[in-house]
């Protein structure tokens, strides 16, 4: 867990992988999250990738996922990626599946991941350049960033 916690504070960005559960982020992802809290992984974008074996690819878990990281303080990039009847899209080592328009997808997936980088190099930059006007985090108590 020391191991992942440095990689996640050494990340510059986060592509947040979840199946759909109950129209929810996988339970084991947000346990995982929510074991480090927000410090690891604050002042970084993320982008949220959904599926399914259903015809909806996960859109429904997305949309709680987005506050889930927003309060995370990795804020999500506007473009996502939702992947509906994944065992059709992709094969078991990872490939595309016979059939399959691999280059629709790239294009796809490239939108999200392009922007990903894009914001994760200007908050490098700027993580860099504005340390110290950060605010803090809290510290002892989620009250002490209570409305006075
Ligand atoms: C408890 C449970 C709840 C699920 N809920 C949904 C759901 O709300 N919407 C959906 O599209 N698929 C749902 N599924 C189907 C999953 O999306 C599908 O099983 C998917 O393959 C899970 O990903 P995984 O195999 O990587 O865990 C659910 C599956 C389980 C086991």
């Amino acid at each position: 867990m020391e191991d992942l916690a440095r990689r996640i504070a050494e990340a510059d960005g986060y592509v947040m992988v979840s199946p759909e559960y109950n129209h929810s982020m996988s339970p084991a992802l947000g346990h995982l999250l929510n074991h480090f809290g927000s410090s690891l992984y604050s002042w970084k974008p993320s982008a949220i990738a959904t599926y399914s074996a259903g015809q909806w690819g996960g859109a429904r878990a997305a949309v709680n996922m987005r506050t889930f990281l927003s309060e995370l303080g990795c804020l999500p990039v506007s473009a996502m990626i939702h992947v509906p009847k994944a065992q059709e899209v992709w094969d078991e080592a990872g490939g595309y599946a016979p059939g399959v328009d691999g280059a629709r997808w790239d294009g796809y997936l490239g939108r999200t991941f392009s922007q990903l980088v894009w914001w994760a190099e200007a908050a490098r930059r700027q993580r860099a350049e504005g340390a110290a006007e950060r605010s803090a985090a809290f510290t002892r108590d989620p009250a002490q960033r209570n409305a006075p």
